[in-house]
């Protein structure tokens, strides 16, 4: 069975499937994007995903490109021509296509709308998650309004290959006051030695996860401490768990940070009651 993306309106055989090479993401990075996981047979916080993506969209002037049951129509269509029961649903809209010039094209032209979907199994993450991960940290070289999930992703790419190349999966990026932000594709926790759930506030500086907010939800639901601060790699260093959160991930143990081993070097019991729980706090839609 070949797989099948949709793009600009059509099912293409994903090997084959292309965009316009003026397509103003290709050449500006003038869009965003949405990665939901798929459970089961049913997406994961579909809803949130949607809300941030008109968000996104808003706060750079794109319209979407088709209505939010239009769109949820579009990606369970993927989804059933892929056959995914667990995996991941990713969706980019960007401003579309017209002739290379800064200034956007006029308000008729189309938002260019691809949905692709992939089979990952559930047991995968689940096993990465039974060792935990390593992170390394970077200094944060990104733009202001990391609020907003725009497809420019390059400082992100070269944060997480230096990660890789260290022999890590993901880097947090460190502001100028030493503050951890996020990752290059995570948001960054840590667990103090009182039980503390800390995480940085998502007013700046981070992307709002979905994920992040389920974790929320969770400490809400179990009634744990928590405290929506800034920590710095210090602190995080010296803290008694600490993990990474996001769609890709779900809630992921981080068990070393640069050369530091956190806590006893093994997933921390907090972070690993989490991941359990997480499904049965997120929302779910049937594919
Ligand atoms: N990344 N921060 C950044 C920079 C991210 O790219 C992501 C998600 C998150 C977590 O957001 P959420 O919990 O909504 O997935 C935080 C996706 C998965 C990606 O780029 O593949």
């Amino acid at each position: 069975m070949s797989r099948i993306a949709y793009v600009n309106g059509r099912y293409v055989r994903h090997a084959e499937a292309a965009v316009h090479i003026e397509d103003r993401g290709y050449q500006f990075a003038d869009g965003v994007y949405e990665v939901c996981e798929v459970w089961r047979g049913q997406i994961v916080d579909e809803r949130r995903h949607g809300d941030r993506l008109e968000r996104s969209l808003r706060e750079l002037s794109i319209r979407m490109p088709m209505t939010r049951a239009a769109l949820s129509q579009v990606m369970r269509e993927v989804l059933r021509r892929n056959r995914v029961r667990s995996g991941f649903v990713y969706l980019q809209v960007t401003r579309g296509v017209a002739r290379r010039d800064h200034f956007f094209p006029s308000p008729d032209t189309p938002p260019a709308l691809v949905v692709t979907a992939r089979n990952v199994a559930p047991e995968t993450g689940d096993r990465g998650a039974e060792t935990g991960v390593g992170v390394i940290t970077v200094p944060e070289n990104r733009w202001d309004r990391v609020d907003i999930k725009t497809v420019g992703l390059l400082p992100n790419v070269l944060a997480k290959q230096k990660a890789k190349e260290a022999g890590a999966k993901e880097a947090w990026f460190v502001d100028a006051d030493g503050f951890v932000t996020e990752g290059g594709s995570t948001n960054a926790w840590i667990v103090t030695k009182d039980n503390t759930l800390v995480t940085r506030p998502a007013e700046h500086g981070i992307l709002k996860g979905i994920t992040r907010q389920v974790v929320l939800d969770m400490i809400a639901r179990n009634g744990l401490s928590f405290d929506e601060r800034p920590f710095t790699v210090k602190e995080a260093k010296e803290a008694k768990e600490a993990f990474i959160t996001a769609a890709s991930t779900l809630v992921m143990p981080v068990v070393r940070i640069d050369d530091t081993a956190i806590g006893n070097g093994y997933p921390g019991e907090l972070s690993r009651e989490l991941r359990q729980q997480f499904h049965d706090v997120s929302e779910m839609d049937p594919v």
